[in-house]
């Protein structure tokens, strides 16, 4: 794909990635514990199986990137305490949920789950698994940082079911692991990736980041050739968000090495043509996949869906979150947790549910957010499903579609297909760009998101 300087200073503004919508600058503190107990008590009735995110905030140190939510520790006593306080959590949400338990997908992303040892780590999974038994088809994964994980720590997960791994590796080039403060080697990641498959994990994904500083071409042809060599099922390929006002140690890194606009599209489009090349499928606008992944089915079977731990094909109509700053989606409602441990814990240990904040979406939101969604899963807005799925309350992104899609078109984003308006290969790249023209709350002026590019 052509694509020249200025339209990247075109689209490159600051914008959410749509891992929900409304975006959580619009939640308020109005919609606290009290409205995600009813919520929970709401989906209590239905029988539908459930997805499951536990947020584990830690990590032995600090990479300069970094924009997670995690508690720098090396105190030996803080998982254990962490622990008993997430299953108190576990408990009280499961209190409120009734019968209404079985697993469709679990997953453990921090932080670092792995920093907790085998034993920690396993002293958490055996009682939630009985507290939320997983099914048989259930998708079971974890985050982990290569360089803190063990063959140990994969058996462990294995015993428990665990069939998907996602490490991130971001860049394999000595100086950009320098300057990022993070170091991990291409061998250390094989052993991991080699030892997961063996004992039967289906699913490896890889993460990298393009923006990173030093990141040249020729180093990060490097860095695609290893990646493409460990043959993981998925990538997913981040545009590094920096965002030092709300990241300060992100300031420590030279930001005059960091790529810009277009030199930082082209990373993108040479990892994009690298990976097409090597056989992978792209999915959605940061993920590939291998033909013979879920993702790449879901992808042409209709049942691929996004929330926010990423691409997914285990839907599952409700995901409920523990662990601090943990974002649960019951029914119309959005709820997340306390973000910082402390806050969390105390909330927690005082007997109450630790939400902070949260939303109940209007039937309005409910019809953008289907449109957003199916439009970062497909690539297509199809007005025609979105007023049959919506009725009356499509009219919104339906007038927002049809608004917007002639300047789309003149900038090369859309095609209209019949009824369906479908991005071209230049809108599936400002995938997001297109999704804020679908946002009734988008303020144009917040510095709040990374950058779309
Ligand atoms: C929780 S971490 C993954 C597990 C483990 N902690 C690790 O770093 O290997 C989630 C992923 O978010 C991505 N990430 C973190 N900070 C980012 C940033 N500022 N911009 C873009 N991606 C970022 C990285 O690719 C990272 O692998
Ligand atoms: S290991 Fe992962 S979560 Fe921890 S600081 Fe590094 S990127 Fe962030």
């Amino acid at each position: 794909m052509k694509i020249d300087a200025e339209t990247v200073r075109r689209f490159d503004v600051p914008g959410p990635r749509y891992t929900s919508y409304p975006t959580v600058p619009q939640w308020t503190e109005t919609h606290g514990a009290q409205a995600h107990e009813r919520a929970l008590a709401a989906a209590a009735s239905s029988t539908a199986p459930l997805a499951l995110y536990v947020h584990i905030p830690f990590c032995a140190k600090r990479c300069l990137f970094c924009g997670c939510n995690t508690h720098i520790t090396r105190d030996p006593n803080h998982p254990p305490v962490f622990i008993e306080t997430l299953l108190e959590e576990a408990r009280r949400v499961a209190e409120r949920l009734g019968t209404r338990r079985s697993l469709r997908q679990l997953h453990l992303g921090g932080g670092t789950p792995t920093h907790l040892t085998p034993d920690e780590l396993d002293s958490l999974l055996s009682p939630l698994l009985r507290l939320f038994p997983a099914l048989p088809d259930a998708e079971l994964g974890i985050e982990v940082h290569p360089a803190v994980t063990t063959t140990d720590h994969i058996d462990m997960l294995a015993r428990h079911g665990f069939d998907r791994i996602s490490m991130g590796v971001q860049d394999f080039d000595p100086q950009v692991q320098d300057a990022i403060r993070r170091h991990q080697s291409v061998a250390e990641t094989q052993t991991l990736i080699e030892h997961a498959r063996a004992v039967g994990f289906s699913g490896v994904n890889l993460d990298l980041i393009y923006g990173l500083p030093h990141q040249t071409p020729g180093r990060w042809t490097r860095t695609l050739d290893a990646v493409i060599g460990l043959r993981p099922d998925r990538l997913a390929l981040y545009s590094y968000a920096h965002l030092p006002s709300r990241f300060p140690h992100q300031a420590a890194m030279p930001e005059r090495a960091m790529p810009k606009e277009d030199g930082k599209v082209r990373l993108f489009l040479m990892a994009r043509d690298r990976f097409l090349d090597a056989g992978y499928e792209a999915i959605g606008f940061d993920h590939f996949a291998l033909p013979t992944d879920d993702l790449a089915r879901g992808l042409h079977d209709g049942t691929l869906h996004r929330n926010f731990m990423g691409y997914t094909t285990r839907h599952a109509p409700d995901l409920v979150a523990l662990g601090p700053s943990a974002i649960s989606q019951v029914g119309p409602t959005f709820a997340q947790n306390d973000h910082a441990l402390a806050g969390w814990a105390e909330r927690v240990c005082d007997g109450r549910l630790a939400t902070v904040r949260g939303i109940a979406l209007s039937a309005d939101d409910l019809a953008r957010r289907d449109a957003i969604e199916g439009f970062l899963c497909r690539f297509v807005l199809d007005v025609t499903a979105l007023r049959q799925r919506h009725g009356p309350a499509a009219g919104g992104v339906v007038a927002d579609i049809e608004r917007n899609t002639p300047e789309w078109e003149a900038a090369r984003l859309v095609e209209k297909d019949g009824a369906l308006v479908r991005a071209t290969g230049l809108g599936r790249l400002f995938a997001r760009n297109i999704a804020m023209g679908l946002d009734a709350y988008l303020d144009k002026n917040a510095t709040a998101f990374s950058r779309t590019v």
